[in-house]
């Protein structure tokens, strides 16, 4: 795609890999409105010069209500990245996780589809246009310390491919970003994450490739998406699964 004049909107674009990349996106000559819960945030990246919408993608109203006011200032908006996410572990021996289950699922699966069911309509009537949802490596490979974030993420990869199919045809493309680790607030505690700016700059240089990947996946990344392929799935959530160790009452090592 080309990334030197778009109009985005960065779902989640406050923090971490989203505020990233609208900032890559804008230094590329594109125009850039972050969506996101934190107003403070908001306000800085206004006064940075970008647009910047609140939105709770759990909350069908205050999609709607983004929905209405991006479009309004941008009635060209030409793409959509739905990049809000939220995880953690979960002790699936104790039930109490099922809170943070819905949470994500809430978040990660439900508000992504929201986001697309509400920018669908402005997309097919415009007859161009591109979806770019995020995925995981870990929806492609387990990590068993996080079970449903591993799940939803690994239903948004299942959704993107329906989209991309029930799309064909339209202009509307669908591209997957696929992040492995990344050094943010969901990644940070990991010491193998991938640097934030280092990461964008990977994934710019996929983005910007012409047709645009179905999925962009950079280097680190592909262990994860190819593990059952390369036969190495077994051995590396084995390995994985030595991080349940960490959950208070199970034995370590
Ligand atoms: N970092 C990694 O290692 C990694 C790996 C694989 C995939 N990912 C995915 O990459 C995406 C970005 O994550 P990140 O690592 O950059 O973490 P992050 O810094 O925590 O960013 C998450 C973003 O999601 C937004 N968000 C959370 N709940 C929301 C809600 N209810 N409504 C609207 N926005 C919401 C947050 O904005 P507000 O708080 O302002 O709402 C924030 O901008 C996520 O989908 C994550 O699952 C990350």
């Amino acid at each position: 795609m080309d990334i030197t004049s778009r109009t985005v909107f960065m779902v989640g674009g406050t923090s971490g890999i989203g505020l990233e990349l609208a900032h890559r996106f804008r230094a590329a000559g594109s125009t850039v409105v972050v969506g996101g819960r934190n107003t403070e945030v908001l306000a800085q990246l206004t006064a940075e010069g970008l647009g910047a919408v609140e939105i709770d993608v759990t909350d069908a109203d205050s999609v709607a209500r983004a929905r209405d006011n991006v479009l309004k200032a941008h009635p060209d908006l030409d793409t959509v990245v739905t990049m809000s996410g939220t995880g953690g572990p979960e002790d699936l021996w104790d039930t109490a996780h099922f809170a943070l289950a819905q949470t994500i699922v809430e978040v990660n699966l439900l508000g992504t589809i929201r986001v697309i069911d509400a920018f669908t309509p402005h997309l097919l009537a415009r007859g161009a246009g591109t979806i770019v949802t995020v995925s995981s490596g870990i929806g492609f490979l387990p990590f068993p310390l996080m079970p449903t974030y591993g799940a939803s993420k690994a239903a948004v990869h299942a959704y993107s491919e329906a989209l991309r199919a029930q799309l064909a045809g339209t202009g509307i493309e669908v591209a997957e970003l696929v992040p492995p680790a990344v050094a943010t607030r969901i990644g940070g505690s990991n010491p193998h994450a991938l640097a934030l700016d280092a990461y964008g700059e990977e994934v710019m240089e996929l983005l910007a490739q012409d047709p645009t990947p179905h999925e962009i996946l950079v280097q680190a990344v592909l262990m994860h998406r190819w593990a059952e392929r390369d036969g190495t799935y077994d051995a590396l959530v084995a390995q994985r699964s030595q991080a349940l160790a960490t959950l208070p009452g199970r034995t370590q090592g």
